[in-house]
């Protein structure tokens, strides 16, 4: 496995963009810390030095188009579910949160970035960065719900052989959905793992309105279908939409 550990870093994404853009399939740089980690929708991402994940894989992902760039996020989600799963207690409460927040009950313990570069309908590269929260007792940022494996298991985690296992299963994932068959059995894994697939769940839209709404499905293209109340369905692209906790 080609990891590559940095002690401090601005952003493990922002570096395996800008200094490693010919690295190959599968390599990894993680950072003991990041000066300015980045977030989805620009937001930044807490992390306490040397206490947990925060690493970036550069993907080459073959049999994936442009098009089906979403089929990556779900094969990291399901590999991040799949990890916890393992070794959290009471796995079922690991979900992922559309479109792959990784969620413990209604709590965030991962977050994943994904910055595809294509070329024409091919994907070149696919950054994928992962911040998770490992051994962390305490969060200062303004995230909403933070949680880690830590506070779940009441113990501290050995941070190598976990990064080890993630990256394993993720290319063992992304292997996968190189031909139709495994995306679709890695599209359904990820539907069976979302966070509030049974019932009905209060949403809200960018302009304040609130309603109640179940999961109708996650299309391929990574729109959010929502079943309404009156029977009615809407569908939404990411930020979108958001789930109220
Ligand atoms: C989110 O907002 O949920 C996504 C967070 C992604 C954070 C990780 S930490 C490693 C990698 N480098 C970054 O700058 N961001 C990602």
């Amino acid at each position: 496995m080609n990891i590559i550990t940095l002690p401090e870093v601005d952003s493990t994404n922002t570096y395996l963009r800008s200094t490693l853009p010919d690295a190959p399939h599968g390599t990894v740089v993680s950072a003991v810390s990041q000066t300015a980690g980045r977030g989805q929708r620009g937001n930044s991402w807490e992390a306490s030095p040397g206490l947990n994940l925060t690493f970036s894989i550069l993907l080459r992902p073959l049999g994936v188009s442009a098009l089906q760039q979403y089929a990556i996020s779900e094969a990291v989600a399901v590999a991040m579910v799949e990890t916890l799963r393992a070794i959290l207690p009471m796995p079922e409460r690991v979900a992922i949160k559309w479109p792959n927040d990784i969620y413990y009950e209604d709590k965030k313990i991962s977050g994943i970035l994904i910055e595809n570069s294509l070329i024409g309908t091919t994907i070149e590269r696919s950054v994928v960065g992962i911040g998770l929260n490992v051994n962390q007792e305490e969060f200062h940022s303004d995230a909403p719900n933070p949680v880690s494996m830590a506070r779940i298991a009441g113990r501290q985690f050995n941070l190598d052989p976990l990064l080890h296992e993630i990256v394993t299963r993720i290319l063992a994932r992304v292997d996968l959905i190189s031909d139709d068959r495994g995306k679709e059995e890695v599209s359904r894994l990820y539907h069976d793992m979302l966070w509030r697939r049974h019932g009905y769940h209060p949403y809200r839209l960018p302009d304040g309105t609130r309603f109640q709404a179940a999961i109708q499905g996650v299309a391929p293209t990574g729109h959010l279908t929502l079943l309404h109340t009156d029977g009615t369905l809407s569908t939404h692209a990411f930020k979108e939409v958001f789930s109220i906790l």
